[in-house]
């Protein structure tokens, strides 16, 4: 049996904590470590998993998942540095930190995966990218893919592809809450109730990512099903297309893997 611990069960960490149990591993075979007792003890009730200390669950753990904001890696790993056992895998959900930030500090050879998750982990729906770092071989991965797989879906890439993944999928989810919050702003503009504008928005989001993910059909396909000649939607595509919508996308996500490789050199001089 392999024990897992989550490094700080917040937001993320309680997500893959509920997916575990969910996907059917026993609460023994889990641990976590949080910051505040209350906390601790919330969550112990709710999922009957133990809350331990850090060093408790360096000794018990095979596997640890670093699930704390990245400006606090650093205390963490103070604590880590000379305790975690040989063979112990890392999996850091941490946005922007490299595996070598965990190498540098870690015993040599200490395996290291590191994952850009999304927030939709908090619905079972997330989209995580694993890649491996220099001691972390394909059984490692195998384990991080099933566990990361009972909260959403996983890809493998490797970790020069992260900063590309960050402004994808990472930031994704907010280019897409965006767009909903204008579009439902659209049906105010044209005097429908907020409630309704809303509705009307939302489940045309469902229904839309469930089409792309269930069709199986190019998007453009998807999009061209619904733009008749002369018709509603190709009037509202050529105004996208005059305010440059596509390229406002692609310089967007352009500026967003800028950023994220500015925010990993922070972490990593080499
Ligand atoms: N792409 C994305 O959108 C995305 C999405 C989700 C997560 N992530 C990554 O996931 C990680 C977690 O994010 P989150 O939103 O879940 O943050 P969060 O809700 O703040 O959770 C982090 C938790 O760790 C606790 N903590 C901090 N240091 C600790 C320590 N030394 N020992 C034990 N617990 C400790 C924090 O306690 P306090 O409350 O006391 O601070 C907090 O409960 C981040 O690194 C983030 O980059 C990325």
């Amino acid at each position: 049996m392999t024990t897992i611990a989550i490094l700080g069960a917040g937001k993320i960490g309680e997500a893959l904590l509920a997916g575990l149990l969910k996907a059917g591993r026993a609460p023994s075979d889990l641990l976590f470590t949080e910051r505040y007792d209350q906390r601790a003890a919330e969550l112990t009730e709710r999922y009957g998993v133990a809350g331990v200390d850090t060093p408790e669950a360096v000794e018990r753990a095979d596997v640890l998942v670093v699930a704390v904001k990245p400006q606090d890696i650093e205390p963490l790993l103070d604590l880590l540095a000379d305790t975690v056992r040989p063979g112990t895998l890392v999996v850091s959900l941490c946005a922007g930190l490299p595996a070598s930030l965990y190498e540098r500090r870690l015993p040599a050879g200490t395996p290291v995966v590191r994952v850009m998750p999304n927030t939709p982990m908090l619905v079972g729906e997330a989209m995580s990218a694993i890649s491996a770092g220099a001691a972390a071989g394909p059984e490692h991965l195998d384990l991080v893919e099933e566990m990361l797989g009972s909260v959403g879906k996983v890809v493998r890439v490797p970790e020069t592809q992260q900063d590309a993944v960050t402004a994808l999928s990472g930031s994704g989810p907010a280019y897409f809450f965006y767009l909903v919050e204008a579009m439902i702003d659209a049906g105010i503009l044209l005097g429908l109730p907020r409630a309704v504008s809303t509705d009307l928005i939302i489940q045309s989001a469902v229904g839309a990512a469930t089409m792309l993910r269930d069709s199986a059909e190019h998007p453009v396909i998807l999009r061209e099903a619904v733009t008749s000649p002369g018709g509603t939607t190709i009037a509202a595509i050529r105004e996208l297309e005059n305010h440059k919508v596509r390229a406002a996308l692609l310089s967007a996500i352009e500026a967003a893997a800028v950023r994220s490789a500015e925010l990993g050199r922070a972490h990593d001089p080499a």
